[in-house]
């Protein structure tokens, strides 16, 4: 028996990781038929808000093409209650657990097992996670607490929060969530690299070149500027979704593919790389498209005159082991550009004493999303008469290969492994930690010295100054698409 408690608040733009992404979640594993029986799903929040009311809110981005969802939706709902309360209050909470005990009075099962989402703003997890611990937690079965980003702004301020949550909960009972980790390809990632035997050959500085790994949006930060410029993008995506991404890429085979295995590799990896230098770096933030038609970051009215709040960075990072000494890793990301795109892209050496002009460099490509795809670029004989390569392509684009399939949405994948209690897809507090240590100088630097970034207009692939960067550490533009 599962009670799921949802924290979240259900107003403005900060009610949007609950509306848009934990109950659709959720409901995508109610269809799918992976929530477990009896489970149900309170939600609390300060606003105070009728059944209905709530239930309005919390299904605006569910899709119900036809009958048959829509009577899923509605036994959904039949699952999810509300409560409101202050996020300070025993006597608020006290009225949450009662709500909790009476939902589970309904079942005789005798294990009662809680699982609480803080899908907060970070200024409240602590009174937060305090006024659960004392007045929800379950004494007869197991509880579970997750969290979402910004887990701090820098090592210190992490280490505090973390000094704050441990003694009240477990770091066995905390799963932090990084919901790249969720994602179908970055899952693949693990597998790629260690279940066939031809990567495992070539993965290293002998023949990779470099490794770049690129989250593009195309949206700006409309709706969330006054938010974003607190963190800017480093803070947003950088240090965790790409640094995850990157620590899976670079790590060691773990001894088994248990939460603790892969865990510890992925600690020691991102241990052997030093702090981001400012040369390494590079900066930006976009100003209105072409067109006119979108605005620049500093009109937006909730973003503070003047911001230097980068929402482009570039920054290239070096890990010191046997393995890749002297490869760099080349992450960039941004926000208001041309595309929306997140992806893996190794490049490979060049093929040594070419005997033929224009033998290309391999790349192997994990596109993450849209469109996930594998794809290795090779160099190949043109068709005909002559001797003439051409670069073409081993492709594995999903959506040819397992048309038949439905990638499930990060958040289910990870809500679904909560259930389970696997932790291999959640941050470690040390990994966290390591984490910090890599950016907190750098941001420091930025947010101290109010380094200028480079303007670049909504719309465009980035900084002008970003094709000169990539090539400083080698990347060759003549293979990419
Ligand atoms: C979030 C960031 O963690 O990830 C957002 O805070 C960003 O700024 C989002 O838009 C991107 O996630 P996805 O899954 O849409 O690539």
């Amino acid at each position: 028996l599962l009670t799921y408690v949802i924290l979240c608040q259900v107003l403005g733009a900060s009610g949007d990781l609950a509306k848009k992404k934990t109950y659709p979640a959720l409901f995508g594993i109610f269809r799918n038929g992976f929530l477990p029986e009896g489970t149900r799903i309170i939600g609390y929040a300060r606003t105070q808000l009728d059944l209905a009311n709530f239930h309005e809110r919390i299904t605006g981005h569910m899709k119900t093409p036809n009958d048959e969802i829509k009577k899923q939706l509605s036994d959904f709902l039949k699952l999810c209650t509300y409560v409101s309360g202050q996020y300070d209050k025993d006597e608020d909470y006290q009225r949450l657990n009662k709500a909790v005990e009476k939902v589970e009075s309904l079942n005789e099962h005798e294990k009662k097992n809680r699982v609480f989402y803080m899908a907060l703003p970070p200024s409240v997890f602590i009174p937060v996670a305090k006024g659960l611990k004392k007045n929800v937690y379950s004494t007869k079965g197991i509880n579970r607490l997750i969290v979402e980003k910004p887990f701090g702004m820098d090592l210190d301020s992490s280490r505090e929060l973390g000094k704050a949550l441990a003694p009240l909960w477990k770091e066995e009972e905390t799963y932090r969530i990084d919901h790249y980790l969720g994602k179908e390809m970055v899952k693949n990632l693990l597998i790629i690299r260690f279940a066939n035997v031809f990567f495992g050959a070539i993965w290293n500085r002998q023949s990779i070149a470099n490794v770049q790994i690129t989250f593009k949006e195309k949206i700006g930060t409309e709706g969330r500027g006054g938010y974003f410029d607190e963190f800017g993008i480093i803070r947003d995506v950088m240090q965790n979704h790409l640094l995850q991404m990157l620590s899976i890429a670079a790590m060691e085979r773990p001894v088994s593919l248990s939460a603790e295995d892969v865990r510890d590799e992925k600690v020691r990896v991102l241990r052997c790389i030093p702090p981001v230098k400012l040369e390494d770096t590079l900066l930006g933030q976009y100003t209105k498209s072409e067109d006119n038609s979108k605005p620049g970051y500093l009109e937006d009215k909730t973003v503070p005159a003047g911001s230097t709040c980068p929402t482009f960075a570039a920054c290239t990072l070096w890990i010191n082991n046997d393995r890749w000494e002297g490869v760099p890793f080349i992450l960039k990301c941004g926000k208001a550009l041309n595309e929306q795109k997140a992806e893996i892209r190794v490049q490979f050496q060049d093929v040594p004493g070419s005997i033929f002009k224009n033998a290309s460099r391999n790349e192997l490509v994990i596109r993450v999303q849209p469109n996930e795809a594998v794809y290795m670029k090779m160099t190949n004989k043109l068709p005909g008469l002559s001797m003439d390569t051409v670069i073409s392509e081993l492709d594995l684009t999903y959506n040819r290969r397992f048309s038949d399939l439905k990638i499930p949405d990060a958040y289910e994948s990870l809500i679904l492994d909560v259930l389970k209690g696997d932790h291999s897809n959640f941050v470690r507090d040390d990994e966290l930690d390591a984490a910090w240590k890599i950016f907190t100088p750098i941001l420091h630097k930025i947010d101290n010295e109010k380094i200028e970034p480079q303007p670049y207009a909504y719309g465009t692939r980035g900084p002008p100054g970003v094709e000169e960067f990539v090539s400083k550490y080698g990347f060759k533009r003549d293979t990419q698409e």
